[in-house]
């Protein structure tokens, strides 16, 4: 079903992402009637950097008209520098291929003057003299790094988010860096793939609107100001549902998953003005995503009306070879281009072979122009005409790198990202006669596990504040803050005891123990699947002896995926997910366990109780067994023999030191029309006795469709701060654009029928009374 109408099918629309407004935002018009009264129309959003400039055209005419084919495949094509890389290299003498301007863009290159280095050889050294484009991957941070990007998303700050991305394009540009490969806005279910860690999580709700908090947090409103960057929303698409939880591995999975699923935080980069794409290493419908032209064209610029240029991941191009696709690299490049990929990452394919494809037919030069044309725009609206060197300024790096300002924000962002899961008995905060503190296990005192993977130039020998160097900096006078590794984290070390003696003597000497576990930094990131989800290497047997002492236990988790804590669940009173918290961190862990931030974070990915039931999200279908239909224990139900249905905790789950009251959901009406809206209300008490902060979260059911739906979906949030005793209402906006899917017919639009919605806490929708609306035709 690929002949999709423009106009009709839009993925998620503008709308019905900005439609969800809570109180006091205004919600786009309704939809002019279209092929069908339900379906949704698609106006291609006009980000303000796209609008067409007669200067610039006539320019961009002039030059692509002096270019030979060498010099435009040259501006197709992006190399790495030596200082680092992510995969093979393909291609030495990368300083050689800039002077001779067979390459147009440059990665892994930083530093102002390193940067006007290169600069200098394409701009002095060839005909043209077009200047290079620096990209990185600045994920979550340049030199300053903040939580690891699914931490973040635990925020559900949306604020928070963009003043990451901002710091970091702040960061980045003053290096000489023009383009940053994020945001990955991949959604991720399955806790066995490592790049879980670096995406939004789960939904395509709160997937979405972090995915336009980063872009507009990296580009700002202006790509032509020198602290902004180009940002890239990668990797299209579908990575995230690789078999198994494989990295690389073959994706199968339905159109109409695709789009409900995997493409709507695309759709909203897109509407956001995301200037780049990258595509992703895996297939698509047998087709991989960097020869698709249902991706790259139909999709991309057809539906959707995307006006920047596309760029390969890593070697993509390469790897069509191997992934059966392509006979050989020469019929890889042709295939890529004729697709609709502009430029090449590091598969020196293009450069290669592209002139020889053209010369012989294969490609069209309009083709090459097209995509010469969709990088130099780039390079044009950044200014590069203009003076190629101007994000290369000494005195702008020296002035902005680590800026106080920067650090504070790290830290408030990392502790908005924790996750408290549990707190029994108030062990937290500590209490204030905890005199004797010990800290315990491999991640208490670990700098290079802080920044966790994909932290760009950020150091990690000696600016990360370690656990440990928190809580010592916090602690009052008299107070004793003690360390023990204790455990490893090494999947070797399972059975070894060594550090154990001396971690439970430290235990017994304490009047509590904050155990620091969790998994090494590149557990999670590329290359990075499990097939187990719990503690690496010995911990787990250290934490039970650490909770036999007696001794009040305080679980740090550090990881980038969800991890199976299961027995912790049971035994150990106090867990806090702290994800990798960035430069800060151990601050950020410091202010929550004293108490000095009230823990607001909630999980943006589903934990599930072990990796048998993975890969797990809150927007299940329900099937035709259902385990509810079934009496206690009945066999020919949806369910495992052994293990609940249920995960360990909920998508949107996380505990405070206060308590909220929900009122039961009311509605402005009991139904809505095709142009009506409407207003679901409830009203939040904080039921404690401290200041705090919840995500009061919009559920809704569509009870029947023309194709089976899914048991809930996140349909709008609002993060609220209380005083104790304190009660906010909260509403939200409902048009019948927001519920929309790609219904049976693959038209994208709304259903008429019954409604189920209910505002709450968490994805546990069991314990939140629904009310229920119609939706008439
Ligand atoms: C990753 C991308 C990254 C690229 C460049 C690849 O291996 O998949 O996410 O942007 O390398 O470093």
């Amino acid at each position: 079903m690929r002949s999709l109408q423009r106009g009709v099918l839009a993925g998620v629309s503008a709308l019905a992402l900005a439609g969800c407004a809570t109180t006091g935002v205004a919600s786009a018009p309704p939809p002019s009637s279209s092929a069908s009264s339900t379906a949704v129309p698609i106006e291609p959003a006009q980000p303000s950097w796209a609008a067409r400039d007669a200067e610039m055209d006539a320019f961009l005419d002039d030059l692509i008209g002096r270019m030979t084919l060498e010099e435009k495949v040259g501006q197709l094509t992006l190399l790495t520098s030596d200082w680092e890389s992510t995969g093979p290299t393909i291609r030495e003498g990368y300083q050689q291929d800039i002077a001779a301007g067979r390459v147009g863009s440059i990665f892994n290159a930083y530093t102002a003057d390193y940067t006007r280095e290169l600069q200098r050889m394409a701009v002095e050294g060839t005909r043209l003299k077009i200047p290079l484009l620096f990209g990185y991957d600045v994920i979550h941070g340049h030199r300053t790094i903040f939580p690891i990007s699914l931490g973040e998303a635990a925020s559900w700050d949306m604020d928070a988010v963009e003043k990451s991305a901002r710091v970091s394009a702040a960061e980045a540009s003053a290096e000489g860096i023009h383009w940053t490969f994020s945001p990955m806005v991949d959604v991720s279910r399955d806790a066995r793939w490592g790049r879980v860690s670096e995406g939004a999580g789960e939904d395509v709700y709160l997937g979405s609107k972090v995915a336009k908090a980063r872009v507009h947090g990296y580009q700002g409103d202006d790509l032509k100001a020198v602290d902004t960057v180009l940002a890239t929303a990668k990797h299209f698409a579908a990575y995230g549902a690789a078999q198994a939880g494989r990295d690389y591995h073959t994706v199968d999975i339905s159109e109409r998953t695709l789009r409900d699923v995997y493409l709507p935080p695309f759709k909203a980069a897109v509407d956001e003005g995301v200037a780049t794409f990258m595509t992703s290493f895996n297939e698509y419908d047998g087709v991989p995503a960097s020869g698709s032209k249902f991706l790259l064209t139909d999709v991309l610029r057809d539906e959707w009306g995307f006006d920047g240029f596309v760029v390969t991941d890593y070697t993509s191009i390469n790897e069509m070879v191997p992934h059966g696709y392509a006979k050989d690299l020469e019929q890889a490049g042709e295939q890529a281009l004729n697709a609709g990929v502009d430029m090449d990452m590091q598969g020196a394919v293009f450069m290669e072979n592209m002139v020889k494809s053209v010369e012989e037919g294969r490609v069209s030069q309009a083709n090459i122009d097209r995509a010469v044309r969709r990088v130099l725009e780039m390079k044009y609206r950044l200014g590069l005409f203009e003076d190629p060197y101007r994000y290369a300024d000494e005195a702008r790096q020296e002035a902005t790198l680590y800026k106080p300002e920067f650090l504070e924000a790290a830290r408030d962002v990392a502790r908005k990202s924790m996750v408290l899961l549990k707190n029994d008995g108030n062990v937290l905060p500590l209490a204030a006669n905890a005199e004797r503190i010990a800290v315990i296990g491999p991640l208490g005192d670990s700098k290079t596990d802080m920044i966790g993977s994909w932290s760009a130039a950020g150091d990690r020998e000696t600016r990360p504040v370690t656990v440990l160097e928190g809580m010592k900096a916090r602690a009052g006078n008299g107070v004793t803050v003690q360390y023990a590794k204790g455990a490893s984290y090494e999947f070797g070390d399972k059975g070894k005891t060594d550090g154990f003696a001396e971690a439970l003597a430290l235990a017994k000497s304490s009047d509590v123990v904050v155990a620091v576990m969790g998994e090494k930094w590149d557990m999670t990131g590329e290359a990075a699947s499990r097939t187990s989800l719990h503690l690496p290497g010995n911990q787990q047997a250290l934490l039970e002896q650490l909770v036999a002492t007696g001794k009040p236990v305080v679980l740090v988790m550090m990881s980038g995926r969800p991890n199976s804590i299961t027995w912790a669940n049971d035994n150990v009173p106090a867990i806090l997910h702290a994800w990798y918290p960035g430069t800060q961190g151990g601050h950020a862990v410091a202010d929550v366990l004293f108490g000095d931030y009230n823990p607001s974070g909630k999980l943006p990915i589903t934990f599930p109780i072990n990796v048998g039931q993975a890969p797990i999200h809150y927007d299940m279908k329900n099937t035709g067994r259902p385990i509810e239909l079934g009496e206690p224990g009945a066999k020919y139900v949806s369910r495992y023999l052994n293990t609940p249905n249920d995960p360990l905790y909920r998508f949107g789950y996380g505990l405070s030191y206060t308590t909220f009251g929900y009122s039961p959901a009311t509605l402005s009406a009991s139904s809505m029309g095709p142009k009506g809206s409407i207003t679901a209300t409830a009203t939040i008490t904080n039921t404690g006795t401290r200041a705090g902060e919840e995500v009061v979260q919009l559920y809704v059911r569509d009870l029947v469709g023309s194709v089976t739906r899914p048991v809930q979906e996140l349909k709008g949030f609002e993060k609220i701060a209380l005083q104790p005793g304190e009660s906010r209402t909260v509403s939200f906006t409902l048009r019948p654009e927001d519920l929309a899917f790609t219904r049976a017919d693959m038209s994208h639009g709304w259903e008429p029928g019954e409604y189920r919605l209910w505002i709450a806490p968490s994805s546990g929708a069991k314990a939140s009374t629904p009310v229920t609306f119609t939706l008439t035709e």
